[in-house]
């Protein structure tokens, strides 16, 4: 499901104090979200609940990243990232998020939760030029490949700043509040 709507460039920003939540089912429909969520996304309730997370995914975001996401995901581990969204009025708005697997007590898995905050400046400055090379990158590639091929450039800049993993070179771009 998409928005019907033409990216603009205009931008909304979380404040400090802002923080956006949702939870999904197993395979990524929103069982829950937030005010802050729908106040910034421009879309009620009754249009997000059991609709693919993806409602709110902007033409700029690589899909490695979202393969990389619920790859990771999947197994079990949480994901933190970096992300730029759609809202319904066609602004966007860039996140640092982090996504974490969801167990009933009898540790059976039930969906995902995720909680959103403000992004510093900083960190975007690093990853946008990476994301805009992940999107290059895909778009000379087929869909099938693409995501695999932008997924092995992240991987790259990451050895290329020395960085343990993916999660500690993400984890070392945010710092709260620090804009
Ligand atoms: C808990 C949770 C939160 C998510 N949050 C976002 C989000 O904020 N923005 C987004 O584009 N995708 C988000 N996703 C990923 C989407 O489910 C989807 O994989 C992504 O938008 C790519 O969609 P596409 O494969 O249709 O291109 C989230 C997934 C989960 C499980």
């Amino acid at each position: 499901m998409k928005l019907n709507v033409t990216p603009t460039q205009h931008e909304k920003k979380l404040g400090a104090n802002d923080f956006i939540v949702t939870k999904t089912d197993i395979s990524g429909k929103i069982t829950y979200a937030n005010r802050i969520f729908m106040d910034i996304c421009g879309l009620p309730e009754s249009k997000l609940l059991t609709v693919p997370h993806n409602i709110i995914r902007h033409p700029d975001m690589p899909r490695g990243v979202f393969r990389f996401m619920w790859d990771t995901l999947k197994a079990g581990d949480e994901f933190f990232g970096f992300a730029k969204n759609l809202c319904a009025d066609g602004s966007f708005y860039w996140v640092f998020a982090n996504i974490t697997p969801d167990y009933d007590k009898n540790n059976k898995l039930t969906g995902y939760y995720s909680v959103r905050r403000q992004p510093p400046q900083s960190a975007l400055a690093i990853l946008m030029p990476v994301y805009k090379e992940m999107l290059a990158i895909e778009k000379q590639a087929s869909a099938q490949e693409g995501p695999k091929k932008s997924i092995n450039y992240l991987v790259d800049v990451v050895k290329s700043t020395g960085a343990k993993d993916y999660n500690s070179l993400v984890l070392s771009l945010y710092k709260p509040n620090g804009l």
